[in-house]
């Protein structure tokens, strides 16, 4: 695996590589990043991924300055899962002047995660958009588990016609059903042992909206109560549509439930389908 760090040495190196499939990350690799290193390599030709922890889409009072750095162990699971190339730029590579040209989504910025992280999927936009711009890809995937996230990179692309084909990898979960995320490093054992609690109250909506349930309101405050009372502090739980993440009440359409809720200082998110 070649690693460059450099704009301009990345662009050489990928040069006549034929069809380049990429897929970003901010590091502290788990098997959900490889599940999408491993997917990667049937779309092309040329399989390029990325660290980059991109201070823009943390805000003030987040966690970038203890977000995991683990770039060695990340470079052995990446050579190890068949990838080419991996683009490594430091900040001053990737930002060498403040970056005052952002990508400013539209609504959706603002519901749901990004009415917690204000400014939050304006970063992760800008940077996406900039590293289309110097990797090139044909093909570029991103986890469902960030559903609003891959949302926001889908149609970015779309509405800025962008010649990148965006996949959605399915989320990778540990045995007792938590999403993996490089931010369950920091749950103690008795919260890792209580983590579980959000995907098994998904999958509950899941089956009382399957079942014919319509209240969905009604399902939310439920799975709400119940996370608070086991010591989470819930940002939302919310059935909405999966077209464009609006309301579901009242409609026939596919759905997904997505949550974010804080598991003493950890915020977890996950989604499921329904
Ligand atoms: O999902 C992530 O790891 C990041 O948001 C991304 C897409 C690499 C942009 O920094």
């Amino acid at each position: 695996m070649h690693i460059h760090s450099s704009i301009a040495d990345l662009r050489s190196a990928l040069k006549n590589r034929g069809r380049i499939v990429f897929v970003p990350t901010m590091g502290n690799l788990h098997a959900g990043h490889i599940s999408l290193m491993e997917q990667a390599r049937a779309h092309g030709d040329t399989v390029v991924a990325s660290i980059f922890v991109n201070r823009l889409q943390f805000g003030p009072n987040e966690d970038f300055d203890k977000y995991p750095r683990t770039f060695q162990a990340d470079c052995d699971k990446l050579a190890a899962a068949g990838v080419d190339v991996l683009f490594a730029p430091t900040e001053a590579d990737l930002y060498p002047e403040p970056q005052e040209y952002v990508v400013e989504p539209p609504a959706i910025q603002h519901v749901l995660d990004g009415e917690f992280r204000p400014g939050h999927f304006r970063g992760v936009a800008t940077v996406v958009l900039k590293l289309f711009n110097i990797v090139r890809p044909d093909t570029a995937l991103f986890g469902k588990k960030d559903y609003q996230q891959l949302m926001v990179i889908r149609n970015m692309t779309r509405q800025l016609a962008l010649p990148i084909d965006i996949i959605g990898g399915e989320t990778v979960r540990a045995a007792d059903g938590l999403a993996l995320s490089s931010r369950n490093g920091y749950l103690s054992d008795a919260e890792r042992a209580e983590a579980p609690r959000l995907y098994r109250l998904l999958n509950e909506i899941r089956a009382a909206v399957r079942a014919g349930e319509t209240d969905t309101v009604k399902l939310e405050k439920k799975a709400v109560a119940e996370l608070d009372a086991a010591g989470w502090k819930t940002d939302y739980v919310a059935i909405r549509q999966q077209a464009d993440l609006s309301m579901a009440t009242g409609v026939n359409a596919p759905l997904v439930v997505l949550a974010a809720s804080r598991l003493g200082g950890t915020r977890l998110i996950d989604n499921i389908e329904i």
